[in-house]
């Protein structure tokens, strides 16, 4: 708009030109200001109404452009258009911290979320992940919780580790999420250096309608790097941007972010003879048992030129899938499947999806029609109610899934009591595939972040600790100097009895 014109005039909010910008129409050199100063009026109101809701969580984050490019053949799996070899599909990229708000510092102890909106030509779909495989917990009741616990203290107004202790040693499918965000990788030195995955388990299906199950996976082709909580401190009191200026600078030096776009694929067969509930989103597959299939690149190479209209306008939601890709029977994916478009539909309206940054690529024939701020024509003057005699907004029963079978009671199943539930099994394995160093490092960020906690929940967290890897809560009961029996019989606890022995603050 206007761009290489130095010298554009202002107009007022209608297009009337505006004489003057800068002096209020006042009655008399000295006297007060008109209420027929209009303009100074539509300012002050426009001013009153430029910040929108920000996002409950993953509030501070930055977003660049790219595509996604598919090198190799999975039309055996997937009839996605999108996933067929040779394909180049244009996207948006937002990164973001989880816990903070919009103004807090990029580089905090924290996970961060990688949400791709691939335009691709059946329609948008959204990969909305993490820079983790898995998450802290596996059911949507619990996802209140767990923001409410790691966000501001409703007395205090301030972030307060106890709650979040307290929250995050209550669920036992937390450890996992506990000690990748307490490792190295709590800390990435830049999104650019971080790998990124979708954590549910997804459905893909082919052109006979046979269905796999499948994770996706963004491996860093800049390295892993990280950075140490001290080296953290100081850059946050220097650049609290400086992830975000990171990813802008590297895109404007065509350095351009790369990523190995890869898929594990599990078969049906090998999902019901899994040794655990392959739909839960706190447990990884083995990446031993469940190869990754290297399957194309994600690139990034263009910075938004509005920062508001781009990326704090964007909207991401897993429920945008298209024909070919599907969700499962992840209880924690079906709970996203509608949080995200009802807090769009809060912080950006009913209509978000017109906003360009938002926009198909694609014609869209959705036959929604008004609401606040619909800003194209509304669909004219074409019929609006279905069915009709006229063929207006038909449905496509071709593209529809694989039916897929289900069985069991109508009930509120609790993942503890299913007797294949080792919550302990994958932190252990992670615990004790660190080197020494990183061992150490595990051990002393942890101390820093729970050591203002109640001795209770310490005890809590390092029972737990010690359930994955006897060293893991050894070590780390050492360096909080707890006492190592007490956290060894605590360790041979159920969770209930673990809970209530835990319950109180010791002395
Ligand atoms: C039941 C569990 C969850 C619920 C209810 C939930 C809900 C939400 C909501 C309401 C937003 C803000 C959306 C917006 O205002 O545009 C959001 C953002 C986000 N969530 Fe979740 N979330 C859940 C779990 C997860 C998980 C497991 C992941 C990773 C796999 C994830 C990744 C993200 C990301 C990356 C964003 C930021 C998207 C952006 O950049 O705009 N969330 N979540």
């Amino acid at each position: 708009m206007c761009d290489n014109n130095p010298r554009v005039p202002l107009t007022n909010e209608v297009g009337a030109p505006i004489p003057d910008n800068e002096n209020a129409v006042t009655a008399g050199p000295r006297g007060p200001v008109m209420m027929q100063d209009v303009w100074l009026l539509e300012k002050m109101a426009h001013f009153n109404r430029e910040v929108i809701p920000e996002r409950r969580m993953h509030a501070k984050g930055w977003g660049a452009y790219g595509y996604l490019k598919i090198t190799e053949d999975i039309s055996r799996y997937t009839k996605a258009k999108a996933l067929q070899p040779g394909t180049c599909t244009n996207c948006f990229v937002r990164f973001s911290t989880v816990a903070g708000e919009r103004g807090a510092a990029d580089t905090e102890r924290d996970i961060r979320g990688f949400a791709c909106k691939l335009y691709t030509s059946e329609g948008n779909w959204d990969i909305v992940g993490n820079n983790t495989p898995t998450f802290f917990l596996r059911d949507a009741h619990n996802f209140a919780g767990l923001n409410r616990a790691v966000k501001r203290d409703p007395h205090t107004g301030r972030r307060n580790a106890q709650s979040n202790w307290d929250f995050w040693s209550m669920l036992p499918e937390a450890l996992l999420q506990i000690t990748i965000t307490m490792s190295d990788a709590g800390i990435p030195a830049s999104f650019r250096n971080m790998d990124c995955f979708g954590e549910h388990t997804f459905s893909l299906y082919n052109e006979n309608n046979e269905r796999v199950w499948c994770k996706f996976h963004f491996k860093t082709k800049q390295g892993l790097k990280y950075l140490t909580d001290e080296q953290a401190q100081q850059i946050t009191g220097q650049n609290r941007e400086y992830h975000g200026q990171d990813l802008y600078n590297a895109i404007e030096n065509r350095a351009y972010p790369r990523w190995t776009f890869a898929v594990q694929i599990m078969t049906d067969e090998e999902a019901r003879c899994h040794y655990e509930n392959p739909f839960d989103v706190t447990k990884p597959w083995r990446e031993s048992e469940f190869p990754l299939i290297e399957i194309g690149e994600l690139v990034l190479n263009r910075n938004p030129t509005n920062f508001f209209a781009e990326v704090e306008q964007a909207a991401f939601a897993p429920a945008h899938v298209v024909p070919g890709v599907g969700f499962s029977p992840d209880k924690l994916l079906q709970g996203r499947l509608f949080a995200y478009g009802d807090a769009q539909r809060y912080r950006l309206g009913v209509n978000h999806n017109l906003i360009p940054v938002n926009q198909a690529k694609v014609p869209v024939t959705d036959n929604h029609r008004d609401g606040q701020m619909r800003t194209d024509d509304n669909y004219g003057e074409t019929i609006a109610y279905t069915p009709n005699s006229e063929g207006w907004w038909v449905p496509r029963p071709e593209y529809k899934e694989p039916p897929l079978c289900l069985k069991g009671a109508m009930w509120n199943f609790d993942p503890k009591d299913d007797p294949t539930d080792d919550t302990s099994r994958a932190p252990g394995e992670l615990y004790r595939s660190f080197d020494e160093g990183e061992k150490q490092r595990l051990i002393d960020n942890t101390v820093r972040a729970i050591s203002s906690v109640t001795k209770n929940i310490q005890l809590r967290h390092c029972a737990r600790c010690m359930q994955a890897d006897y060293d893991y809560g050894k070590r780390l009961a050492q360096a909080l100097s707890l006492n190592i029996c007490v956290v060894c019989e605590l360790s041979a606890l159920s969770n209930e009895k673990l809970i209530e022995a835990t319950g109180h603050p010791y002395s």
